[in-house]
């Protein structure tokens, strides 16, 4: 294999697609696909923190997402919910910080108290730090950037990338080196529209609930021997 060129990615974002894929394959009801892909969280949490990446962000529910059916949202909303019940001592004592990017406030007030909670119980650990977005949209991530500067007075001339990056959900978090969305969608549907214009993207086949820590690191291996340039000259062209 070629050299290595990066280092290991601090930030590693993750479109989680093809639960519905999965379950029909197996001749089940969507949230079953749904059941497996919380499931699977844990299994990929532990993988990243072994390989030594420090963020890993999960696009779990998008602001699209509320044009689902009904029953299908109020069981993506119960999963969450399960999950936080279930998963938040476990990822604690794993030394995981929980984060969320998105409109908490759209979830209800119960389950918004409940992700609160969890925020703030593991708010110290360092090990990694785990990003849900939930109820997000990069379109009304920078929507929201730019009204919080205006409200704040900053004049026009005074807008800097440094400002907008500060004002957006992400606040603190390195932008992620490597995307990755499983399912072989080619697309971006509304994630991380801010933090992505230089990350290096991955479009495995691999439905989400059968990606596991094994297909995690090969993604990871192969970023390390591309070549990022950022509008420059590669190494390679000099
Ligand atoms: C991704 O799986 C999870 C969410 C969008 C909530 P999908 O539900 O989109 O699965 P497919 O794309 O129908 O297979
Ligand atoms: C993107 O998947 C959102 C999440 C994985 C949460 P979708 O399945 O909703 O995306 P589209 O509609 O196929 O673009
Ligand atoms: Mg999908």
């Amino acid at each position: 294999m070629s050299d290595v060129k990066n280092p290991i990615p601090q930030h590693v974002a993750i479109i989680m697609d093809g639960n519905g894929r999965w379950a029909k394959q197996r001749g089940l009801p969507r949230l079953a696909g749904h059941k497996a892909g919380t499931e699977n969280l844990r299994r990929v949490i532990r993988a990243a923190k072994d390989i030594g990446i420090k963020y890993i962000t999960f696009y779990a529910f998008s602001t699209e997402n509320w044009n689902r059916p009904e029953a299908e949202v109020k069981g993506l909303m119960l999963l969450l919910s399960e999950f936080i019940d279930n998963e938040t001592e476990a990822l604690h004592k794993e030394g995981a910080r929980l984060l969320h990017i998105g409109h908490l406030a759209g979830l209800g007030a119960a389950l918004e108290a409940k992700v609160k909670r969890a925020i703030e119980r593991t708010k110290n650990n360092r090990d990694i730090t785990v990003l849900f977005a939930f109820n997000y949209g990069g379109r009304d991530e920078i929507l929201h950037a730019v009204k919080n500067l205006i409200a704040e007075g900053v004049k026009p001339d005074e807008v800097t990338v440094e400002k907008m990056s500060a004002a957006m959900f992400t606040a603190g978090v390195p932008d992620p080196e490597l995307v990755i969305r499983t399912s072989g969608e080619l697309r971006t549907s509304n994630f991380l529209t801010w933090q992505t214009v230089y990350s290096e993207w991955a479009f495995p086949a691999t439905l989400w609930p059968d990606f596991d820590g094994e297909a995690l690191r090969a993604l990871v291996e192969d970023y390390t021997h591309r070549e990022r340039r950022f509008g420059g000259l590669g190494k390679s062209s000099c």
